[in-house]
């Protein structure tokens, strides 16, 4: 696509993963009615991709947490939407496109943690442990990445280019 210099990681690899990933969460949750939370935009690819995997009931619902505005840093600053979901005693699975300084999912865990679930862990589909303000791993992890601003499978650029069906790194002036 226009402005795309690269792809880091093909479709065919994002679908092997998102597979081995299905597989792990499967062993795991198969048998314990989970309560899985989408973290909106960003995680509607990946989410959608993983939910179709796994072949066992789940509640599944989705919030919306924003802290990035059109630039490339997390402001730090952030902010939880979307209705009031009953936690109490559920095994929760966060679902996330990335975790770059860490301080989105640690909020999350906390505040997760705090409504009363039973056990909160997190899937995500990149990493960037390069980038790690606080300190918090995955729990399932799709791939690790370079400090690069990288879009599509769900993350965008000001929007846009969400839904490319692989991860790209943007040419550089479009970031500036
Ligand atoms: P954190 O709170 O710094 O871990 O930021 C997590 C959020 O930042 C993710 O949910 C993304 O929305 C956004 N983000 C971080 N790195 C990138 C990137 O390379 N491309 C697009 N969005 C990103
Ligand atoms: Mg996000």
């Amino acid at each position: 696509m226009k402005n795309v210099k690269e792809v880091l990681i093909s479709e065919e690899e994002i679908q092997n993963r998102v597979q081995e990933m299905a597989d792990e969460i499967k062993d795991k949750y198969a048998d314990k009615d989970p309560l899985v939370v989408s973290v909106l935009n960003g995680s509607f690819m990946f989410c959608s991709d993983l939910m179709k995997r796994l072949n066992f009931p789940l509640e599944l619902n989705f919030i919306k947490v924003s802290s990035y505005g059109n630039k490339t840093e997390s402001s730090g600053n952030i902010q939880i939407s979307g209705g009031r979901i009953d936690m109490k005693d559920r095994a929760v699975l966060i679902v996330e496109d990335i975790i770059d300084s860490g301080n989105t999912l640690k909020r999350l865990t906390e505040y997760f943690n705090q409504l009363g679930a039973a056990s909160v862990e997190t899937a995500v589909f990149l990493d960037k442990p390069s980038r790690r303000e606080v300190d918090i791993q995955a729990d399932y992890t799709g791939f690790e990445i370079p400090d690069e601003f990288v879009v599509g499978y769900g993350l965008d650029f000001a929007q846009y280019y969400r839904n490319l069906p692989y991860v790209g790194i943007l040419d550089e002036a479009v970031l500036s």
